[in-house]
């Protein structure tokens, strides 16, 4: 557990070192949980939303884009359910004063039973060494099987109780499981009461005449009124699907793990449209197509799983999770929702206008049913860089910090270098760089010695290094360092485009994900 937290610290401050993330209104001691982004923050946000927009809207022609605005009338919250029913469980402790989520305090309690089989996995792992089988040690280990039982146990009776909206059993759940204030250590808890989790504004000039408003908690409901009109004027047939990403807020209130729980943070959803009865079908397979573009960052399989919902939202007739291990422990990081005709009826009823299809092949009209992947753009960014960030050994006794970023993803494709400040190296690395930043975003720095500048490099997650020497002026060849393997390559100016194209091109990264 302290070697997460570690590494978590880490992480926070890595993003702040070198330029990713700082927090929102620093000089005023901050707003909680509120991020910005920085200058190598942005293009990594950027270079992941461009991924996700490419895979979804540009590889299939059955779907396409949409940018809703973040104001919406009242009435699409009252529609949605969530005026009444977007809520989180809260519980205050009486000691400290401070307030929790109900469900998170438990989920951090079977957390923790995870991070003990963790730990029995690793025992043993020692034990056997190379003779070790994870799968049938965690299928058959009967400490690992009590944790594993014990933990759904859990998770089942807290999904059931919240769903009854039985908020004395989640409070009675808390006392049993002996969970206590993580800052005062005390067990006087309140009763669970519901929260509503909307922000709250206004639109008009007067403050009679103007209208409620709410910041949206979801981008998907642009989404929803939008169908008829992307599915006239695009002539779409079902199924097919409408992509957008952008801003969702939420008031929430256990507002820690950085940018993983934001009040103001970005979704990129889609919703797909299909004839009713067909949604188990779609839905399994939009889970699976998710997943495999989840593979296709190289992150590793072993840190992704599936979470089957027991408490469905009150939209789903099925709901998972695609859970990543974060430096904390697996977390969301997308929801993938079978999410009926609820919403499209909903709007139906409190438009009064029709929201239907007529499906040219069955001859009839119908509420089209929806699967939805939605997935949190800071937690992908948090899930991307935290993995990237290590701290490696290298065979002169010494350690390095690299960013091991996927080269797609990065934000700086190349960094320029002259050996020495003199010589005519400078003019020429600058010509380098005037060259390749109309493919490319690369950067110069002339800056302390070149080994202290591939550090910098390597911390901030830059793929290559080029740096030109006096043999430059010669023959016109530079050396390429690659930041994982520190291996350098003495290559002509003229092909470098080339090779930092086929290492950082988006076409070949789409093509893993077909
Ligand atoms: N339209 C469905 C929907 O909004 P959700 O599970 O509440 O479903 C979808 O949210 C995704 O949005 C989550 O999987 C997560 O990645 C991201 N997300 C939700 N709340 C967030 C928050 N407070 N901060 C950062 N990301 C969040």
């Amino acid at each position: 557990m302290a070697k997460q937290e570690d590494q978590f610290k880490k992480v926070v401050s890595h993003a702040k070192e070198y330029g990713y993330v700082f927090q929102s209104s620093e000089i005023y001691d901050g707003l909680s949980a509120v991020y910005d982004y920085a200058q190598n923050g942005v293009e990594l946000k950027k270079n992941i939303r461009e991924y996700w927009w490419k895979s979804m809207v540009q590889m299939n022609d059955n779907i396409v884009g949409l940018d809703a605005a973040i104001f919406m009338h009242p009435t699409t919250w009252k529609a949605s359910g969530h005026v009444d029913a977007f809520n989180d469980p809260l519980i205050d402790n009486k000691d400290s004063k401070k307030r929790y989520r109900a469900d998170v305090l438990i989920e951090d309690y079977v957390g923790k039973l995870d991070a003990k089989i963790e730990k029995e996995v690793a025992k043993a792992q020692k034990r056997f060494g190379d003779s070790f089988d994870k799968t049938q040690f965690i299928a058959t280990n009967p400490r690992v099987l009590g944790y594993q039982e014990k933990g759904a146990a859990i998770l089942k009776r807290m999904g059931q109780s919240l769903e009854a909206e039985n908020l004395a059993d989640v409070k009675a759940l808390i006392e049993e499981l002996e969970i206590a204030c993580p800052l005062s250590g005390s067990k006087n808890w309140t009763d669970v009461k519901q929260f509503n989790l909307m922000f709250g504004t206004k639109l008009g000039a007067s403050a009679d005449s103007a209208m409620d408003l709410y910041l949206r908690p979801e981008t998907a409901q642009g989404i929803f009124v939008n169908f008829l009109n992307v599915q006239k004027t695009g002539r779409m047939k079902i199924p097919f699907g409408i992509a957008q990403t952008g801003k969702a807020f939420r008031n929430e209130i256990v507002a820690r793990q950085f940018i993983f729980r934001m009040r103001e943070f970005e979704q990129m959803e889609m919703q797909f449209f299909v004839r009713p009865g067909t949604q188990k079908e779609w839905y399994e397979q939009w889970k699976e197509t998710r997943l495999k573009w989840h593979l296709s960052l190289g992150l590793g399989a072993d840190n992704y799983r599936f979470h089957d919902h027991d408490k469905l939202a009150h939209y789903a007739d099925a709901a998972a999770d695609i859970e990543f291990k974060f430096p904390f422990g697996f977390k969301e990081l997308e929801g993938i929702h079978s999410r009926t005709d609820f919403d499209l009826k909903a709007h139906e009823t409190h438009s009064g206008k029709k929201i239907q299809y007529f499906d040219p092949e069955l001859g009839e009209s119908y509420v089209p049913y929806v699967v939805e992947t939605s997935v949190g753009l800071d937690r992908l960014f948090l899930a991307v860089f935290s993995k990237a960030l290590v701290e490696e050994a290298l065979e002169n006794g010494t350690t390095r910090t690299v960013l091991k970023l996927p080269a797609v993803l990065a934000p700086t494709k190349a960094a320029i270098f002259p050996l020495v400040k003199k010589d005519g190296l400078p003019e020429v690395a600058k010509k380098i760089v005037e060259e390749l930043k109309f493919d490319f975003n690369v950067l110069y720095d002339e800056k302390d010695a070149v080994g202290k500048r591939y550090r910098r490099q390597d911390a901030a997650g830059t793929p290559f290094c080029i740096t030109v020497d006096h043999q430059t002026l010669t023959d016109e060849t530079v050396t390429i360092r690659h930041r994982d393997t520190m291996e350098q390559q003495r290559l002509p100016i003229a092909s470098l485009r080339n090779l930092i194209h086929d290492e950082v091109s988006l076409a070949k990264w789409l093509e893993k994900t077909k």
